[in-house]
């Protein structure tokens, strides 16, 4: 008898999980399936099952830690109609308010008629919120701004009416924030000023008008549609992060800023339908990431030419009805697959039939009182043509009067004829996306191209998987010991390789206290960094406290940055892989920096510290985690509470300097083939690349360079990477560039060396043997 006792015991102290949801709260569901009217999609739940593990189901979602229920998402069918009269949202809320755990609210497309109640605040938890496609009306609560917590905020496709609430400013941790096709009506206020971690802002199809508040301090922001409103009548102020920008049939007017095209991150630009004029800036055309343009419906002017550059990766490009002469650039014309190139009714030499002549173009951009200005470039033409019109228009301005009537009604004609649907671009696959959790955050993680990574998806792993793939932590499979714990290697069932690392806890802490860092961890997933696979605890047997925790991550198999620059023998990179190296390192660290919520600063870079993968892509392997610090500390491991978020913040900006530095110690490593383990050495070597900065002659220039890189390398790349390299390194942090200069110029340095090599025909394919 006792020996079944102690096996019971034991055994439900190893699966501590599988308790059952607490009752209250399965009634709670039960009481919302009637609330919903039964919908065939809920047959499933009854007084019998254990809702938490019931069969995954495409329309259903419920998540539960610890007997309480975290997670719960509903989507109907899509062709759902109004609840029936009896339907009370006042009584769908009392209900919904007795799951006060729920971090994950999703109830979309189910019919959901009526005004908010401001009992949503007792959700007190939510982080996550998604209600689109209902028939929700009236105001967003007030109350909302009481969910401290709140990261993701979708009301899409509803009928909500009224003002942009003003009272966002006090959710400081909303990052999306999407009320497309509702009713809003007035101006954006000005306290979205202080959204700091805002990413997406998504007002399209409202009936939202006015001038925009200044919006570069919103730093983090990478996506803002407005099409479809009132906006206007100048073209924002946007930081430099933007990546989707699309301000379509607004109300904007005058000329595009010069700001615009030094936007490099910019995918996505759709200004069309509005009334800008003035120049169009043919950089636009070859932004470093640029894939949509679309300024079609304005009255742009300019010449553009044949030989003009365009970025490969434009997809999509609508320059049509604006007053563009010239000729089209070969690089647009050059038929590439999957391009879509429009450019009717302008007043480009064509043979497309819905081109103007040259004077018309002229002439409008005369008529509307803007003549193009002046270009550097094409000064001679321009004022030539200047001239022509000044004098076309005296003589025929009543000629004019015909001309503006035959182009607006070709114009109507040609807008109808436009209507092709803007392509949309690939969406990035979102099935590798981390957290369960998470999951309807998809907007954070397609914007940050996680999609495109190889590597499976986040999951947590049993003890038992581990032990079989590291032979039972056996010492053949042992990697090393940080200060952070032991690191091993291991192979699992599919054959997937991977490092475990284990960290084993001081303090009794239940596996509940580390939620909030397996959310952060589970984020960690990206190209540049080496991706967390999942985590696995494992518990006292006593009081079923965490022992210890694994955390396993990708294994990358292509040694240390350092093996592949500086170390002793093997194959070391070429300059050309040296240089998209470091881009790899920059973007991780900006990925570090501004991808996940909170941040990470402080990594500890180092050339040992980044691994390099089969690809020869660098990946950082080492993070400032604060459940690893807390633990080297003897901290108790608590949540990050959002206090402790925004204390964070306070010290990024310190923290993401402390990185910079770092990198430029990894850059130096880069440049000189030279292993930098002292201090005393950085600042010797960095006071000698100064010396032969300053020195034009190329001999002492040799002298700090690798000479493996000083033989295939373009002197002006080599160059501009020593000059990030020694600001970089400045004393002060505040004079250390930021991320995104760092990564603007070594694109630069990866360009500048492209174009040599293409023009020297060297063959520097394959990494040099030494
Ligand atoms: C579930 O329990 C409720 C309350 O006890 C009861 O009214 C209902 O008939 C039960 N439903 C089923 C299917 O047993
Ligand atoms: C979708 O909803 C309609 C109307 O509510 C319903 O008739 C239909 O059976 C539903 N389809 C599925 C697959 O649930
Ligand atoms: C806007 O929402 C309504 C329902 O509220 C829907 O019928 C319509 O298709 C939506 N429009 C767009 C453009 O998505
Ligand atoms: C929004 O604007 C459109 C166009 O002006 C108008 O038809 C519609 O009635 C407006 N809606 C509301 C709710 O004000
Ligand atoms: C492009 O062509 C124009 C005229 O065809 C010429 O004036 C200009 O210098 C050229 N620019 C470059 C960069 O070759
Ligand atoms: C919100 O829910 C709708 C309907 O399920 C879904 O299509 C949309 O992708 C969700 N939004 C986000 C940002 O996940």
């Amino acid at each position: 008898m006792p020996s079944y006792l102690l096996f019971f015991s034991i055994l439900l102290l190893l699966f501590p999980f599988s308790t059952q949801l607490q009752s209250s709260q399965a009634w709670s569901l039960l009481r919302l399936q009637r609330l919903l009217n039964y919908p065939p999609f809920l047959s499933n739940w009854n007084n019998y099952t254990d809702i938490c593990y019931a069969e995954p189901n495409p329309y259903v979602t419920v998540v539960c830690y610890e007997e309480s229920i975290t997670q719960l998402q509903i989507t109907g069918n899509g062709t759902s109609s109004p609840l029936p009269q009896s339907f009370s949202i006042n009584s769908f809320f009392t209900t919904l308010a007795r799951l006060p755990t729920l971090k994950v609210l999703s109830l979309t497309s189910l019919g959901l008629w009526g005004s908010v109640p401001a009992k949503i605040s007792r959700l007190s938890s939510l982080e996550i919120v998604n209600m689109s496609s209902n028939f929700l009306y009236g105001i967003i609560p007030r109350e909302v701004s009481i969910l401290r917590g709140l990261q993701t905020l979708i009301l899409d496709h509803n009928m909500f009416a009224g003002h942009f609430p003003d009272w966002v400013s006090s959710l400081s941790l909303l990052a999306v924030v999407s009320l497309k096709n509702n009713t809003l009506d007035g101006p954006l206020p000005d306290s979205i000023k202080s959204l700091e971690s805002l990413r997406v802002l998504d007002l399209s199809l409202n009936n939202l008008s006015g001038p925009l508040p200044d919006l570069s301090s919103l730093t983090n922001l990478q996506v803002l549609n407005l099409e479809s409103n009132y906006f206007g009548p100048d073209f924002p102020s946007l930081g430099k992060k933007v990546i989707t920008l699309v301000l379509r049939n607004n109300r904007f007017t005058g000329g595009l800023p010069s700001s615009l095209s030094s936007h490099y991150m910019l995918e996505r630009l759709d200004i069309s339908f509005n009334r800008f004029v003035g120049p169009f800036m043919p950089s636009l055309l070859s932004l470093p990431s640029i894939q949509y343009l679309d300024i079609a419906g304005n009255r742009l002017t300019g010449m553009l030419f044949q030989n003009m550059s365009c970025n490969d990766g434009l997809v999509y490009m609508d320059l049509s009805s604006n007053l563009l002469t010239g000729s089209l650039p070969t690089c647009l014309s050059s038929n590439l697959k999957n391009r879509v190139v429009l450019y009717s009714a302008n007043c480009l030499a064509s043979e497309d039939k819905s081109q103007y002549p040259n004077s018309f173009c002229l002439n409008q951009a005369f008529a509307v009182g803007i003549f193009p200005r002046k270009q550097k470039k094409v000064s001679v033409h321009k004022t030539a043509a200047v001239a022509i019109s000044v004098a076309a228009s005296f003589v025929g301005a009543i000629l004019l009067v015909g001309l503006l009537m035959v182009f607006l009604m070709r114009r109507a004609n040609t807008r109808k004829a436009m209507k092709i649907p803007p392509r949309r671009l690939t969406e990035r696959a979102s099935n590798a996306y981390p957290s369960k959790l998470l999951a309807d955050a998809r907007y954070i993680s397609q914007t940050m191209k996680l999609g495109a990574l190889g590597v499976p998806s986040y999951r947590s792993f049993s003890l038992e998987e581990l032990e079989a793939a590291t032979n039972n932590f056996e010492s053949s499979s042992f990697l090393g010991e940080g200060s952070h714990g032991q690191m091993y290697r291991g192979k699992l069932n599919d054959g997937c390789l991977v490092a475990i690392r284990c960290l084993k806890f001081k303090r009794r802490h239940s596996s509940q206290n580390f939620n909030r860092h397996i959310e952060l961890i589970s984020k960690l997933r990206y190209r540049h960094l080496v991706s967390a696979l999942g985590h696995c605890f494992e518990y006292y047997l006593d009081d079923s406290t965490v022992s210890r925790l694994f955390l396993v991550f990708e294994y990358v198999s292509n040694g240390t940055l350092r093996n592949n620059v500086s170390g002793d023998g093997g194959q070391k990179l070429t300059w050309t892989q040296r240089i998209s190296a470091a881009i790899g390192v920059a973007k991780g660290m900006q990925f570090l920096h501004a991808g996940i919520l909170p941040g990470l600063f402080s990594n500890d870079l180092k050339a040992t510290n980044i691994l390099v993968d089969q690809n020869l892509a660098a990946k950082i392997s080492s993070y400032n985690l604060p459940v690893l610090t807390e633990n080297m500390k003897n901290e108790v491991v608590s949540g990050i509470s959002s206090n402790g978020l925004k204390e964070h913040s306070g010290r990024a900006i310190h923290g993401s300097k402390v990185d910079i530095h770092d990198f430029g110690v990894i850059l130096l490593e880069i440049i000189t083939g030279k292993p930098i383990t002292l201090h005393i050495d950085v600042e010797m070597m960095k006071d000698q690349l100064r010396a032969s900065m300053a020195a034009d002659g190329a001999g002492r220039k040799v002298s700090m360079v690798d000479p493996l890189v000083y033989k295939g390398c373009c002197k002006e790349s080599l160059k501009t990477v020593i000059e990030v390299c020694a600001q970089c390194l400045s004393k002060e942090p505040t004079d250390r560039p930021s991320v995104e200069d760092v990564l603007w110029n070594l694109q630069f340095a990866a360009q500048v060396q492209d174009a040599w090599r293409g023009d020297s025909h060297s063959s520097e394919g394959s990494p040099i043997t030494l």
